[in-house]
């Protein structure tokens, strides 16, 4: 098929390098020049694992980017995959999926060629029939019947991404009609997934709803995780036990500082928004977000119980990016925690394998050190703030330590002597 997808930001690079790797022919239009290019020559503009790996495969081959809407005429299918960050009151600004529509209009004018657009930004519910369908429809007039709409939410995990698009637990698709719905289902027929497909409101509402759910399973066990600390039990212990029921399952109760990203804190206030745009009260989503905001600070009360005044202490602080296999540090609990000792007088000096950079644009100023044992050497004490599988490893870097205090805010480490914000 041939599949154009507009922006080549995270989710739409991943999702046209696995159309384009499931041997569909896929353009990327993406404005920013200079990510044209590099996706055109192969080198992926953000990292991300295995991607490199098939982008090398694929670009120049049966995926190209360019930075204008000519030639989408030829699509089968034009995945919307631009981004919806937050306003300053935490709903979703929707000027990049309005824009991007308006250009799919103009660009399909004359087509006659059918063409399914579809959704796959995270949007509020409502937004592909009253904001997107609206403004692809303008320019092209009552010639309706060559184009159809879907809604088609990602379920994709940073640092996971590529096999996460490559085996689903499902494929959502809401459409208006069966027919375009067909189209979109036909571009998965190669993954063994099943195919969920419902309204497009109904769509757009599962994505909302699985990130808010996956907030909440977190925010749950970081309050159990708390009660579990005064009780003097592992929460660790208590969710695996949990964890069995398979009315419950094991995944996403690790308790620890709480959920960042760009998309649970993000996504939950959205819905937070929109639930009170009609009235509703969200108690339970409000809590979320409040329990996830409380958590930092639990890992710093720790400390100063341990080490009292942080003034000129050294603190090495293991683990930047918010979570593990990525560079990115969008919302990541570190930023609050760092944020904390620095107003607090501590001395920081820092490791993360990858997202030290990407830190140094938020905190130009603290000493960043490219393995954790120097990071660690005279510390009056370390946190630890990321689940790097490799700090799991980290065992002898840690008598490098001016006092071995040691509290973990993920429960990574395997060596004695540690103590966990919520264990
Ligand atoms: C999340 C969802 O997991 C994806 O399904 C979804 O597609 C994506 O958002 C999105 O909306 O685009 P992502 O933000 O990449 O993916 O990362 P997660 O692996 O879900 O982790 C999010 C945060 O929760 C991280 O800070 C992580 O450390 C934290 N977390 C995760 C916990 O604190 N405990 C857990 O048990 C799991």
């Amino acid at each position: 098929m041939n599949i154009t997808v507009i922006g080549g930001g995270y989710v739409g690079l991943v999702t046209a390098s696995c159309f384009a790797y499931l041997g569909h022919t896929v353009r990327i239009v993406e404005i920013d020049t200079g990510k044209a290019d590099l996706i055109n020559q192969g080198v992926p503009p953000i990292y991300e694992d295995k991607l490199e790996e098939i982008l090398r495969q694929i670009s120049g081959k049966n995926l190209s980017a360019q930075s204008h809407y000519e030639g989408i005429e030829d699509a089968d299918i034009i995945l919307i995959c631009v981004g919806t960050p937050p306003q300053d009151d935490g709903s979703a600004d929707l000027r990049y999926i309005t824009g991007a529509s308006e250009s799919i209009g103009y660009a399909l004018k004359g087509s006659t060629k059918y063409h399914v657009i579809t959704v796959k930004s995270t949007v509020p519910p409502g937004t592909t029939e009253s904001v997107v369908i609206p403004a692809v429809m303008k320019p092209l007039g009552d010639i309706s019947d060559t184009v159809g709409f879907c809604m088609n939410p990602e379920f994709l995990r940073e640092g996971r991404a590529i096999d996460d698009f490559l085996h689903p637990d499902r494929i959502v698709i809401g459409g208006t009609s069966q027919k375009a719905i067909e189209v979109v289902q036909k571009a998965y027929e190669k993954l063994d997934a099943p195919v969920i497909t419902t309204s497009l409101k109904a769509a757009e509402m599962i994505k909302y709803t699985s990130n808010a759910f996956l907030a909440t399973k977190i925010s749950f066990s970081n309050e159990i995780g708390n009660i579990c600390k005064k009780l003097g039990i592992d929460v660790y212990e208590v969710m695996k036990g949990v964890g069995y029921d398979h009315r419950i399952n094991p995944y996403f109760l690790n308790a620890g500082l709480g959920f960042g990203g760009s998309c649970f804190p993000k996504d939950v206030m959205a819905l937070i928004r929109l639930a009170e745009r009609y009235g509703e009260e969200p108690v339970l989503l409000k809590s979320v977000i409040e329990v996830n905001e409380q958590q930092p600070g639990r890992i710093i009360q720790l400390l100063r119980t341990r080490i009292g005044d942080l003034k000129e202490k050294k603190i090495a602080v293991l683990g930047l990016a918010f979570k593990d296999n990525t560079d990115d540090v969008r919302d990541s609990r570190s930023i609050p925690v760092i944020s904390e000792l620095l107003e607090q007088g501590a001395i920081i000096s820092a490791f993360d394998p990858m997202a030290a950079d990407s830190m140094k644009k938020i905190f130009p100023s603290l000493s960043y050190y490219t393995n954790a044992g120097d990071a660690l050497e005279g510390a009056d004490a370390c946190l630890v703030l990321t689940e790097w599988p490799e700090f799991s490893k980290l065992g002898s870097e840690f008598a490098r330590m001016k006092n071995q205090v040691i509290i973990e805010g993920r429960k990574i480490l395997s060596c004695s002597g540690i103590e966990g914000v919520c264990w």
